[in-house]
């Protein structure tokens, strides 16, 4: 089978994963849909999604946004906000998510766009053009009413039997350092319980906890609205039955110790979990993922990551020739994810030793180790970030 022959790739690496190549997660939807359903029955509910990143909130998001337009006809509205800085940009792009985001049922789209059509450009033959000027100039009357916006919204739709609205707030590292924000979230939730007849619904912010910490810095009472869901590293058995879908959907077989390797080195993270999967459906060539081929996957995707990661932003923040010396002798020592600091500072010269802290310290802030449970114990966060980071010094000796 050459790649002229083979069927897509079952295999997303930075893409939402389609609903059927899902897997897992069964505790986190069972208290979402719990929420839905709440919702549907009339209840206004808030969610902070969080989990680090690539850990697969989006998926979730995006998979419980179908499930709650299927099962319990509410409106789902996923918004982006990635380069959302301010409220007016939050309207904008709600609107925008409104119009552009396929749903469900065809006939919601439709729908949204006679409810919308003030925003909508000249239809196209393939998706929509947005009347960016029309919108732009309305988005401070929508961002200051917007929960009348959204009821608006929810009595427009009424008649195509919706129940009420999950409104996924997404990728929102831009817009959470604007103190707005966390009065904008607060208040949208105030407001709502505070009115008549509430708003059937579902909020959910969608990020890394970090940011929500950030809200609460910026406004208290932040800290009470939300029912939080974790999302965390997927199990063993999670992964298998990933890698197991994916690659059976193009009929290709995964031996078992292919299997182990595969399921060691993505730890867990099913941004990797796809990396590596990819790269290794594109290199076999028999129909079957053997041992061999996993390992020339991992270290493909080991490269991959290394470069995007590691050499763009981890080694250009270690500016001095200290620290990516340390770099090296850490990656030498000899464990898995783990290492004492007390290990590494054996290895390490006077002066080196007296930056071992900040080293540290840079290497957590740039997301490669974690702190250990025990006292002075580092964690990788990544296995192939940790692969990389091996074979790069071991390349770097042999060139010398
Ligand atoms: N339950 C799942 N089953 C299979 N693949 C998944 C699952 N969840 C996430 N993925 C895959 O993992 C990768 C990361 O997922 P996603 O983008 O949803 O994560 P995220 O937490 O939103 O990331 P970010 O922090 O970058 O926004 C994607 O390639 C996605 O296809
Ligand atoms: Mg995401």
């Amino acid at each position: 089978m050459n790649a002229l022959t083979k069927g897509i790739s079952p295999f997303y690496p930075g893409q939402p994963v389609p609903a059927e190549l899902f897997v897992g997660r069964q505790a986190e939807i069972d208290k979402i849909a719990r929420a839905v359903r709440q919702v549907e029955l009339g209840k206004p509910q808030a969610i902070f999604l969080s989990g680090e990143y690539g850990i697969g909130k989006s998926s979730l998001a995006g998979f419980m946004r179908f499930y709650a337009e299927k099962e319990n006809h509410l409106l789902g509205i996923h918004v982006l906000l990635g380069s959302a800085t301010t409220i007016e940009d939050v309207a904008v792009k709600t609107v925008e998510a409104v119009l552009r985001a396929p749903a469900y049922e065809p006939t919601l789209i439709e729908k949204a766009r006679n409810v919308l059509s003030k925003y909508v450009g000249k239809q196209e033959l393939f998706g929509i053009q947005i009347n960016l000027e029309a919108l732009k100039a309305d988005s401070p009357n929508i961002s200051a009413g917007y929960l009348p916006f959204l009821q608006q919204l929810l009595e427009r739709f009424r008649d195509e039997g919706i129940k009420g609205i999950m409104l996924i707030l997404d990728e929102i590292n831009g817009i959470t350092s604007n103190p707005k924000f966390a009065h904008f979230v607060k208040g949208l939730v105030d407001e709502n319980a505070l009115s008549a007849t509430p708003l059937p619904l579902l909020l959910m912010l969608s990020g890394v906890e970090e940011r929500r910490r950030e809200m609460i810095q910026h406004h208290q009472p932040v800290e009470r609205i939300f029912d939080i869901v974790e999302i965390n590293p997927m199990t063993d058995s999670e992964m298998r039955d990933f890698f197991d879908k994916a690659f059976r959907s193009q009929n290709i077989e995964v031996k078992p110790d292919a299997m182990s390797l595969l399921c060691h080195y993505s730890a867990g993270f099913p941004k990797i979990m796809h990396t590596v999967g990819d790269v290794t459906f594109w290199i076999d060539q028999d129909g079957i993922i053997d041992k061999d081929d996993a390992f020339k996957g991992i270290l493909l995707a080991a490269e991959d990551i290394g470069r995007k990661f590691v050499d763009q932003q981890v080694l250009r923040a270690l500016r001095s020739a200290d620290y990516h010396s340390i770099l090296n002798k850490m990656s030498k020592l000899l464990f898995d994810l783990s290492f004492q600091k007390t290990d590494l500072e054996k290895g390490l010269s006077d002066s080196e030793k007296k930056k071992c802290n900040n080293f540290l310290q840079k290497m957590k802030k740039l997301k490669v180790l974690s702190s250990g449970d025990i006292q002075g114990e580092y964690i990788f966060n990544s296995r192939l970030v940790r692969l990389y980071i091996l074979l790069n010094s071991i390349k770097k000796d042999a060139s010398q």
